[in-house]
């Protein structure tokens, strides 16, 4: 990382807290880590794209509905997915340190060395060695690697290492009162099972005709052993995920349908695209037959940000065996070749998978500038988050001029009309600048000025937050104006 871009991303984690968008959890017992908190301001922005994205998929797609479904599921569930068996990562212990690390981790940084240092011959061999292992499953070899390319634990700087062992990510509990191994539960490490698991109660109460779909929003646990990157990799975070549910055969053109339509999603928010890449998995899932990643230029590199998986019908079938009911759906619909109806088969799946909380520090990136408003005459700059308007935690910020002469009472009476529709917020402490820059920190598209000309004429000053251009309107426009921008 480059030290600008390097101090870029410091800003905007020291910007998040300062302005009440993301809190250390737990900062007054030092924190807890890979968790964190969304406050005031995060709060708001989080919903707003989690409305952007159930409008996209739910609301616009006639064929797509949305369910809630529980984190607590029944633990069979977990064999049946192969979470139960597969969900870990290679970990290896330094002895000197304690500490524990992700083996394949450990490579990577090491090929990112290597690379870095113009050694691409080493890197590559590395990185084809690594892969090979990870293939195989081959513990010791990846062990071996780590001693044979003299990798020392940044804790401890020794090579005392462990042998590598499979660490599972799953989070477990126990459900009741007995601490008996048939209690134990676990965090669901993906919302995608929930729906799995629902698709015929949905397909038979909605009624729903393949192709169709099934979206969630909700939170996904796993005991991610490194914390990176600060919302990057967390321990408890959210997935906003869609199943969509197509015959056998068709799987591949809605794969590519699917693939387009989510980069398109990310693109109309006026990302430039260039920021934007996909990414194909080579090394696919045992249950997978196609898959590809949404990629983001962050400051610290390309990071997955969503997955597009084409997952067969893996998962269903697995349901079907472990518990013993019937996952097929009857398609009625006639076959042109054979002249007669499709008939049962279980259905294949095309899911599309995208991490809420990378989706949430990538628009704060995005947004983020520090601005240099200096003149001739003077030095001055501000901060200023030039969010999508719709995605703004505070639509309009009103302000009395002063805090006199019934300004205050005239602007409330303006905020009570508009906040019906808009979370508007109210400031009358500090000079007006002053006010600006705090909105223009939290991305406010408009701000509102209540003067004594308002008492006359009932027209007020907004200034709008990109262009800093102020204009007079009359205040029963008002409503209009935030609303033509900030509508979905
Ligand atoms: N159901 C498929 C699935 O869960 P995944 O690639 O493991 O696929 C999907 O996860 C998305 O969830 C990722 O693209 C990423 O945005 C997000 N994600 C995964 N692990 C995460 C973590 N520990 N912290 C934050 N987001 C995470």
């Amino acid at each position: 990382m480059s030290k600008s871009t390097d101090e870029l991303f410091k800003n905007v984690i020291s910007h998040a807290k300062e302005y009440g968008f993301v809190f250390p959890s737990s900062e007054i017992y030092d924190g807890l880590s890979a968790v964190y908190d969304y406050g005031q301001n995060g709060a708001e922005l989080k919903n707003n794209i989690k409305t952007y994205w159930w409008k996209a998929m739910v609301q616009m797609n006639e064929n797509i509905v949305g369910i809630d479904s529980a984190i607590f599921m029944h633990p069979k569930i977990w064999k049946a997915s192969g979470h139960v068996d597969g969900f870990s990562d290679p970990m290896i212990d330094n002895k000197d340190s304690k500490k524990r690390y992700r083996a394949d981790q450990l490579l990577e940084d090491k090929i990112e060395r290597y690379s870095k240092d113009g050694k691409t011959d080493k890197a590559e061999k590395l990185q084809a060695d690594m892969d090979a292992a990870l293939n195989a499953e081959d513990l010791p070899r990846l062990r071996e690697l780590i001693i044979e390319h003299e990798i020392a634990c940044p804790v401890s700087g020794t090579r005392n290492w462990t042998e590598v062992r499979q660490f599972n990510l799953m989070f477990s509990t126990q459900m009741g009162a007995v601490a008996d191994d048939a209690d134990t539960i676990y965090l669901r490490p993906e919302t995608a099972q929930g729906i799995f698991v629902n698709y015929l109660n949905v397909q038979k109460s909605g009624r729903m005709k393949i192709p169709f779909g099934i979206a969630q929003i909700g939170k996904a646990f796993r005991n991610e052993v490194i914390a990176r990157q600060f919302i990057i990799r967390m321990r408890e975070f959210e997935q906003m995920e869609m199943q969509f549910f197509v015959r056998p055969g068709t799987q591949k053109e809605w794969f590519d349908k699917w693939k387009e339509a989510r980069l398109k999603w990310h693109l109309a928010l006026g990302t430039d695209e260039a920021k934007y890449r996909y990414h194909e998995h080579t090394k696919l899932a045992h249950y997978a037959d196609a898959a590809y990643d949404i990629e983001f230029e962050f400051p610290f590199g390309f990071k997955e940000v969503e997955g597009i998986h084409s997952r067969t019908n893996f998962d269903l079938s697995q349901h079907e065996k472990f518990s013993g009911k019937k996952m097929q759906y009857f398609d009625p619909e006639v076959d042109p070749e054979t002249g007669k109806p499709y008939g049962n088969y279980v259905p294949y799946v095309i899911e599309t998978s995208i991490g809420l909380d990378r989706m949430f520090l990538l628009t704060m990136i995005n947004a983020y500038e520090e601005e240099d408003l200096s003149t001739d005459e003077k030095q001055d700059s501000r901060t200023v988050l030039r969010l999508h308007p719709c995605l703004a935690p505070v639509k309009a910020a009103i302000f009395p001029l002063t805090k006199k002469d019934g300004l205050p009472e005239k602007a409330r009476e303006i905020m009570d009309k508009l906040k019906i529709d808009f979370n508007i917020q109210y400031e009358e402490k500090d000079a007006i600048g002053k006010r600006y820059r705090r909105q223009d920190a939290i991305g406010t598209p408009f701000c509102i000025t209540v003067d004594h000309q308002t008492l006359e004429d009932n027209t007020v000053t907004i200034r709008h937050r990109d262009s800093m251009a102020q204009e007079r309107v009359a205040a029963d426009q008002l409503d209009k104006i935030i609303g033509d921008l900030v509508s979905w």
